[in-house]
């Protein structure tokens, strides 16, 4: 269980439930309400995210909040997002930061984790979409009211940008380990699709939810920041969860059989979790992320024989079990896959022990203009220092991986993840910017 329950201030009585919530948002507004939202609330979206980890906390962490689309906690010593279990749709954003006052920065990730504690309980943001002065813009657009929190996560990130000297000062405070990619062989990237100073990943079971949560941030951050791109993913393509079936990707290959588990803490620690003594200090419990859209050219594979399909990864496709194998989780044999196969390429033992945390989503965005689907997936990998794990992997994969002929990465990201935010009092970022 990767949260810190040091933090719980549950309310067990309390309904996370968007409708409820703005039926009994006080009257009358604040001044506040009248000048847009900024940080209404705050209270009372503190003790919602509380009351919403009650829904949770009592039992099993997995199943009873998938069904009951009930809330995920916020506060912990990780954010939520990374190892807790993935959700079925994503709604992603990069953001540029547009205002060059700190103090605005500040106050932009202050109002957004407000916000943000808010919306992960199931509440609406601020003082809610109706019932306040009808003169001004309300709170929350309402697009939400009446949904379930859908185990809304938001996991926010901060891209090398953001460290540039002389912007905010935070040059000195720049990770080593958040570099830039490398131009990987094959790479046809489109700067339209990639970068950002601040990332947020949404994910949810109801992809309403999710876009909600974006659209209401970017609301905040109107004339402080601007998006630059964002993704919408659907179907998951990695389980963080053991004993969930598999899902599958646009290949129709079970994806995420070799993933770490959320609740495997000693591989979170060793491979997810950047520590104290890795440094600096303010990302301690924090990870990298990487995203990279690529795309899938979905008919060529389709027309593609089984046997070439299967030993393109070299896992079957009915069980997903390794070459020579019988069960899905049986230990790969890589020697007996080809030397081009994905699987024996990215495997750990091919990187003297490497390790990500996948995460991605499937999506599909209209045509390529060509009469094709545009279709793909919106790679997602959290990690300790993508130095030893994305670049090695992803520089063996763009050689030779014999999956180079149906796909190629048209975006990409990287971003410091901050740890979590602890309590009521805590924000996106203090300790890296306050
Ligand atoms: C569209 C692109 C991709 C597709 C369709 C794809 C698909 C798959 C599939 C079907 C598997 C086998 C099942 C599993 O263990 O999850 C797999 C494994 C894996 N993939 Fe990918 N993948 C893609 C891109 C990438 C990229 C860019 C990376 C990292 C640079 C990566 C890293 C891995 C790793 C680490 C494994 C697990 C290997 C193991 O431990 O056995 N994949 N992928």
């Amino acid at each position: 269980m990767p949260f810190d329950d040091s933090t719980d201030d549950t309310t067990p009585d309390e309904k996370p439930d968007k409708e409820h919530d703005a039926k009994t948002a006080p009257t009358p507004p604040s001044r506040r309400a009248l000048l847009g939202w900024g940080g209404a609330g705050l209270a009372l979206g503190a003790a919602a995210a509380g009351g919403a980890m009650a829904a949770v906390r009592d039992g099993d962490t997995a199943a009873p909040a998938a069904e009951s689309g009930a809330a995920v906690p916020f506060h912990g010593r990780h954010q939520a997002g990374i190892a807790t279990d993935v959700q079925d749709r994503l709604h992603f954003a990069a953001f540029d930061v547009t205002t060059e006052d700190r103090a605005e920065l500040v106050q932009l990730l202050k109002d957004w984790t407000r916000a943000a504690e808010r919306m992960a309980a199931g509440h609406a943001v601020g003082e809610g979409a109706y019932g306040g002065l009808p003169e001004a813009p309300p709170d929350d657009t309402g697009e939400a009211l009446g949904l379930k929190p859908s185990r809304l996560t938001l996991t926010v990130g901060f891209g090398p940008g953001l460290f540039a000297k002389d912007r905010f000062g935070l040059a000195e405070r720049r990770p080593a380990a958040l570099v830039e990619l490398p131009k990987f062989p094959g790479d046809n990237l489109d700067p339209a699709r990639g970068g950002g100073d601040l990332c947020v990943q949404a994910c949810a079971d109801d992809p309403q939810v999710a876009v909600h949560a974006i659209r209401n941030l970017a609301r905040i951050g109107f004339g402080k920041v601007a998006v630059r791109w964002s993704q919408l993913g659907f179907g998951k393509t990695s389980s963080t969860t053991p004993g969930a079936q598999t899902p599958r990707n646009l290949f129709g290959f079970k994806d995420g059989t070799s993933n770490i588990a959320g609740t495997d803490t000693a591989a979170l620690d060793k491979h997810v979790w950047v520590s104290e003594a890795d440094g600096p200090g303010w990302l301690a419990g924090g990870s990298y992320l990487v995203a990279r859209r690529i795309s899938m050219r979905i008919e060529t594979w389709d027309r593609t024989s089984l046997q070439e399909q299967e030993d393109v990864f070299g896992r079957d496709k009915g069980e997903g079990a390794a070459v020579g194998k019988a069960r899905e989780h049986d230990k790969p044999n890589l020697k007996a896959m080809l030397p081009t196969s994905h699987v024996r390429l990215a495997h750990p033992d091919s990187h003297h022990g490497a390790r990500m945390l996948r995460r991605g989503y499937s999506f599909t965005d209209g045509t390529d203009g060509l009469g094709r689907l545009d279709a793909g997936l919106f790679f997602l990998a959290y990690q300790r220092d993508v130095r030893d794990a994305f670049i090695p992997v992803q520089r063996s994969l763009a050689r030779s991986d014999a999956l180079n002929e149906y796909i190629q990465h048209v975006g990409s990201a990287v971003f410091a993840i901050p740890p979590g935010v602890r309590d009521k009092d805590d924000w996106w970022g203090r300790a890296l910017i306050s």
